[in-house]
């Protein structure tokens, strides 16, 4: 007995000992793989000096002040060649991939911790380190800094898909001067954003960071939050270049898509963002496209984004992308991020051996010194971390506002003669201000609806408010959220509140309307499900029809406000409020934003970027497409093998995913099928009404001219989207009914005023990509302009013929 006891405490204490072996060994390789790799360079490498984030720049004897670079007589071409003349093999290869994890963890000694990535410093040369932080819904830096008591907030923008809505491209461009001014004054020289993929399928987890299901809004909305970033001399980074429409292993899904849905859909919101804005970076996402990751496709990266398009910025990966570090560099992708030991020395023995020229090396590092050239760090900008906060939750407020769209409204909004508001779901008292993942920013504040109403004057409703509390006293740890990598894989969704008909007895009583809001959440790492989610559940259908009755019975109305990322049901319930708000996700100031409109402070003028259908399976691409919401694995995704799997052991949706529907996504499925919607694309209503006359549309030069006169009908003032569409009446190949060709937003209209607009469409933008010829082709014939408030009112129409 006691022999067999001394045995396996012997065999315990060996385990014992492996392990801490094992443990050393991991923290070995982790430690000299992933978090110092740096170390070693810096070991190899004589420096003068090492950190360079304060600019002292010493010459190579390490005496002097080394300025050539910031020497503004000279020009930024001139400059980076100069640079590029000086440097050594080693010191380019070492360039092309950023210092490692530990930056990616916003760790680490970097100067501006919760920054994710770098462009490394040559101290040799005196360059300076580069920082990229996420966006897009505001900069991700960390709030927090060891050692020090204040905090460095950032501002929580609206989500993307909000910013879409407003199809407002002056206030995007405000809400992206006030971003970019952000970044430079806390030293961050890139935005990780925007984001320009297509919305494809309503349950993709990362749609809320995206604009629209539609290339030219997505393109024009994304171009002016550029412009306003990089007004500010900081950098974006355009992504996830391209079709990255699932969140589903996205590190190895291969999409399988045509040419034409490529060129018309995929591609074209970035081709307009390349166009209008020039922007410095952009990133390539994931996935494959036809086989290749998009990192290594030569085809996407150089033929069509540079010599087709004359994109001049450095393109780097998304964080872990691509596989071949040689074959990326080589392929146009310039920058490598976060940049791993492994990448490093792949490119090393590649261009020892001869795989990676000299030229393309040369090629990837002339494109980063560029934008280490055109960089605030580079003029020696002395930020002091204070941007004016105050000033941003202003523009973040009213941006949101106009991004929210009225979807409902019999004659209850605005809230006119009601003091007192019941608040009923547990988002009125919880609101969401953004998504989760990299898409979210580390605000101070998030202002809830119930604090927005108080603000506006309103008494919230007491018992309504009791109940919510004594609910999450009884769910405590289901109302704490999970945070970092933890939020990604537990999406934050406290349970659901029912109320007896006792209790709605008794809020009935006492307020004078009711507001309901259902609240969703998601973000990078996984794709939404239909099930309680697009689909609201038994818990909140019974919410609403109770709520409802019982307010109806009083001859009392109710409000449903929508506080979602993305699209969810509406059809089978919404007979059922009196007026329903779409609030999105709109940032820190949400819930005042969302007060503003209630009580008429704004009038909404929200329109929708997407389509909301009746059924999750209308969309024609909901057959292809992952429909479990599988979390995402970290562990495989940093370690799984990229090699393609044997064809047989690949699984659909997962491994790779058939765009079936080529170029017929959102309302150009909808329409062609000539499917009922919920809800069209480009729809919204006002508290006032738009009259559209005086249509007149001309070809000169190429050139559609088409001018429309606008007037507000109604007695309150407000703004109107007016849209332009095309359509190709007796088309001799496959189309579209209609396609969104460009779009405006009036300024604030008063009652009675009227507008008379402009707008120009290049007759090229007519074509459709040709699969035959690989070119773009210009059918010839009549065209239908179509004037409308959505893509299912259009109010005024002319034919006009194209001669080629
Ligand atoms: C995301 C990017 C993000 C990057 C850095 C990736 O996981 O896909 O959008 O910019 O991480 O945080």
């Amino acid at each position: 007995m006691k022999k067999a006891v001394r045995v396996s405490l012997k065999a315990i204490g060996i385990l014992i000992l492996l392990l801490i072996l094992l443990a050393l060994v991991g923290w070995w390789y982790v430690n000299s793989t992933f978090l110092n790799f740096e170390k070693d360079y810096a070991e190899k490498t004589v420096f003068n000096e090492l950190t360079i984030d304060g600019h002292t720049f010493l010459d190579r004897n390490g005496n002097e002040k080394l300025d050539i670079y910031e020497d503004n007589r000279k020009s930024t071409d001139e400059r980076v060649a100069d640079a590029l003349s000086q440097m050594t093999l080693e010191e380019k290869i070492h360039l092309l991939k950023g210092s490692g994890i530990n930056s990616a963890l916003g760790r680490g000694d970097t100067a501006v911790p919760g920054a994710v990535g770098t462009i490394v410093p040559t101290p040799r040369l005196g360059l300076p380190t580069i920082y990229l932080s996420d966006g897009p819904a505001g900069l991700r830096i960390a709030p927090k800094r060891e050692g020090e008591e204040r905090t460095y907030y950032c501002t929580a923008f609206p989500i993307g898909t909000l910013l879409s809505s407003t199809w407002n491209t002056d206030l995007v461009n405000q809400v992206g001067t006030a971003m970019g001014t952000e970044a430079k004054e806390y030293g961050i020289d890139v935005i990780l954003g925007p984001g320009a993929n297509i919305h494809r399928h309503p349950l993709c987890g990362r749609n809320f960071e995206y604009y629209s299901e539609d290339p030219v809004l997505t393109g024009f909305i994304g171009a002016a939050m550029i412009n306003g970033i990089e007004s500010q001399g900081i950098g974006t980074a355009v992504k996830h270049f391209v079709a990255n429409n699932q969140e589903t292993d996205r590190n190895f899904n291969n999409a399988i898509v045509s040419d034409r849905a490529m060129r018309e859909i995929y591609l074209k919101g970035f081709e307009i963002i390349v166009n209008k804005s020039q922007p410095w970076t952009i990133m390539s996402s994931y996935n494959k496209i036809n086989g290749t990751y998009v990192p290594e496709s030569k085809d996407l990266l150089t033929d069509i984004l540079r010599d087709n398009w004359k994109f001049e910025g450095l393109v780097m990966t998304d964080w872990f992308g691509g596989d071949d570090a040689a074959a990326m560099i080589a392929a146009g992708n310039d920058l490598l991020e976060p940049g791993t030991k492994k990448q490093w020395k792949a490119l090393e023995e590649a261009a020892e051996e001869g795989t990676l020229s000299e030229t393309a090396i040369n090629t990837a590092t002339r494109r980063i010194l560029k934008l280490v050239m055109q960089s605030k760090k580079m003029q020696n900008y002395k930020y002091v971390n204070n941007p004016d906060l105050d000033a941003h939750a202003k523009i973040t407020r009213q941006s949101a506002a106009e991004g929210m769209v009225l979807l409902k409204n019999e004659q209850v909004l605005p809230i006119a003669n009601a003091e007192n508001i019941a608040l009923l779901g547990v988002t009125s008292y919880d609101f969401i201000a953004g998504g989760t993942g990299s898409g979210d920013v580390n605000e101070a504040y998030t202002i809830s609806l119930e604090q927005g109403l108080e603000n506006a004057g309103y008494t919230i409703n007491k018992k309504a408010k009791d109940l919510f509390e004594s609910h999450k006293a009884t769910n405590e740890e289901a109302f704490v959220k999970p945070e970092g990598l933890d939020a990604m894989t537990n999406p934050y969704f406290p349970p659901r509140m029912a109320y007896s008909k006792e209790d709605l007895a008794d809020i009935v009583k006492s307020a004078d309307v009711g507001i309901i809001t259902i609240g969703r959440n998601s973000g990078e790492g996984g794709d939404r499900v239909e099930k309680d989610d697009f689909l609201l559940s038994d818990t909140e259908q019974k919410m609403i029809s109770d709520v409802c009755s019982a307010f109806r019975e009083a001859g009392k109305k109710v409000v449903v406000v929508m506080n979602v990322g993305g699209v969810i049901e509406t059809a089978s319930w919404k007979a059922q409020p009196n007026a329903i708000l779409l609030a999105w996700q709109g940032g820190q100031e949400g819930g005042n934003s969302v007060a503003d409109i209630l009580s008429g402070k704004v009038n909404p003028s929200g329109k929708l970027p997407m389509t909301f259908p009746v059924n999750l399976n209308d969309h024609a691409s909901n057959a292809n497409f992952p429909l479990d919401g599988e979390p995402i694995d970290f562990i495989k995704m940093l370690t799984a093998s990229k090699e393609e799997k044997p064809e047989d052991e690949q699984i659909k949706n997962k491994d790779y995913t058939n765009y079936e529907e080529g170029i017929y996504v959102g309302y150009r499925h909808f329409d062609k099928a000539e499917l009922k919607v919920s809800y069209p694309f480009g729809y919204g209503l006002s508290y006032t009404n738009f009259n559209y006359s005086d249509l007149n549309v001309q070809i000169e030069n190429d050139t559609i001219s088409i001018s429309v006169n606008i007037t507000n009908s109604g007695d309150l003032a407000g703004k109107e989207v007016v849209q332009v569409y095309t359509s190709k009446p007796n088309a001799t190949i496959d189309r579209p009914v209609k396609e969104l060709r460009t779009f405006t937003k009036t300024k604030n209209l008063n009652a009675g005023e009227s507008i008379n607009l402009n707008f120009q469409i290049p007759v090229l933008e007519l074509s459709y990509w040709s699969e035959t010829t690989s070119k773009w082709e210009l059918e010839k014939g009549i065209y239908r302009i179509q004037v409308g408030t959505s893509s299912r009112a259009i109010k005024l129409s002319e034919d006009v013929e194209i001669i080629i």
